[in-house]
């Protein structure tokens, strides 16, 4: 039977890349509902050549009268975050792809698992932020679907699905292995359009220079957060939080041509890396198909090419958005969550040329460094902590 899924965030870059798996794959994937913000347009089309009858914008019913579109027969069109992530709960839906930008996409994880659904992940921002909450529900579901004997004889459930490619990576190293040999999660990073330069050489980049990033072709927020290193910062916390591990035990290491997505280190010193094209379309299958493999979307990688491999140590210094960020990650409680609102706000004005690309990290600082950190308890609690520390990033642009 086909998977049916809902795309939310269907316009953007992993929307689009995991509407084309379901292109490829039309007798394994049948997509049934998606999401977006304002680009209603371009949803309605996926609408109609999907044949998709739920759509929800973050827009209001009034501006999509403003713009006079037609909606297709037997498609409906609902308005406004919860209309967002009330997707979540169509009884037609399966699994939810959630590819929202930033920690927008925190209701929509969390109510994904309180519906007893799969979470196919790659807003990392949800758990980043909500990870204390989200991993608890996660379990539960796991223990629903082997108790219904939904989960493969070997390796996870599967409720909580990664689709960044180096939790990919990891996820996918760790199938067959003892949790107790695991020594080490290695994170690799492909340093962004950035790496080599000081300080002193980033000051005047601009948005432009920081949008050009040599590997991976992605949304303005995570390229941004990619050559500021914070991508990085943020996939450390999702790694603690998706693979219980402490934070000493996971490094970074940055690998610029980004063949290695991840590699796992074990007891005896073995380790295993996760290798393949650089292409979204590999993980988001994959977090759609585990525990099957299915015919590969892209071209495999040609290692008769691929030429020399290099690794590198992070620059933390120059990057400080990898420090601040895990830091907060070490911490813990609702650090992360403000850590990460004021990286929102900070980017936003960078991209809108209100803002610094050095201003990014100085911001993030000084809301870290105002906040009186609290254990987490509920979504409403971090909705409110989140709202004070956008508004106090917007008071700290630099
Ligand atoms: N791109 C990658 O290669 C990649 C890799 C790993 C992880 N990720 C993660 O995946 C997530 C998505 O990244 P992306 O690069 O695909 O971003 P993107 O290209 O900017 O797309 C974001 C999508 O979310 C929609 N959206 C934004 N805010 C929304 C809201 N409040 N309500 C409903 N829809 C909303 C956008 O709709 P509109 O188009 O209408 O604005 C768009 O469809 C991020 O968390 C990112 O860190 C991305």
């Amino acid at each position: 039977m086909a998977r049916r899924i809902a795309v939310l965030g269907s316009t953007g870059s992993i929307g689009t890349q995991t509407l084309d798996v379901a292109r490829r794959h039309p007798d394994k994937i049948e997509v049934v509902a998606l999401a977006v913000g304002r680009r209603v347009k371009e949803a309605l089309e996926q609408a109609r050549e999907f044949g998709v009858r739920y759509v929800a914008s973050n827009m209001d019913a009034g501006e999509f009268d403003a713009l006079g579109l037609e909606v297709p027969e037997g498609v409906e069109l609902a308005f406004g975050s919860d209309a967002v992530a009330a997707l979540t709960q169509l009884p037609e839906v399966d699994v939810v792809v959630n590819a929202l930008v930033g920690a927008a996409g925190l209701q929509a994880s969390y109510e994904t698992l309180r519906a007893g659904k799969v979470l196919a992940l790659a807003n990392k921002e949800s758990l980043v932020v909500g990870g204390d909450l989200i991993m608890p529900l996660a379990s539960k579901v796991d223990e629903q679907r082997r108790a219904a004997g939904l989960a493969p004889d070997h390796g996870p459930a599967g409720a909580l699905m990664p689709i960044d490619s180096e939790h990919g990576a990891i996820y996918q190293c760790l199938i067959g292995e003892e949790a107790r040999e695991v020594e080490r999660l290695w994170v690799t990073a492909s340093g962004g359009p950035f790496r080599g330069k000081k300080s002193c050489e980033l000051k005047d980049i601009t948005a432009k220079q920081a949008l050009a990033h040599p590997t991976w072709n992605m949304g303005p927020k995570i390229t941004i957060d990619s050559s500021t290193l914070m991508n990085k910062g943020l996939e450390v916390i999702e790694a603690h939080h998706l693979f219980t591990m402490p934070y000493d035990r996971i490094s970074v290491v940055v690998q610029p041509q980004s063949a290695i997505h991840s590699m796992v280190e074990f007891s005896d010193g073995s380790v295993k890396a996760h290798l393949g094209t650089t292409d979204m379309r590999i993980p988001i299958q994959y977090a759609l198909s585990y525990p099957e493999r299915w015919d590969a979307p892209v071209t495999p990688l040609d290692f008769t090419k691929l030429g020399s491999l290099q690794f590198d140590a992070p620059d933390v210094e120059t990057f400080r958005c990898l420090a601040l960020a895990r830091a907060a990650g070490e911490r813990g409680g609702t650090l992360p969550c403000v850590m990460n609102a004021a990286n929102e706000i900070a980017v936003a004005a960078f991209l809108a040329g209100e803002g610094s690309y050095l201003g990014i990290a100085e911001c993030v600082e000084i809301v870290m460094d105002a906040h009186d950190v609290q254990p987490v308890e509920s979504i409403g609690q971090l909705l409110e902590i989140d709202s004070w520390a956008r508004a106090r990033a917007r008071d700290n642009i630099r």
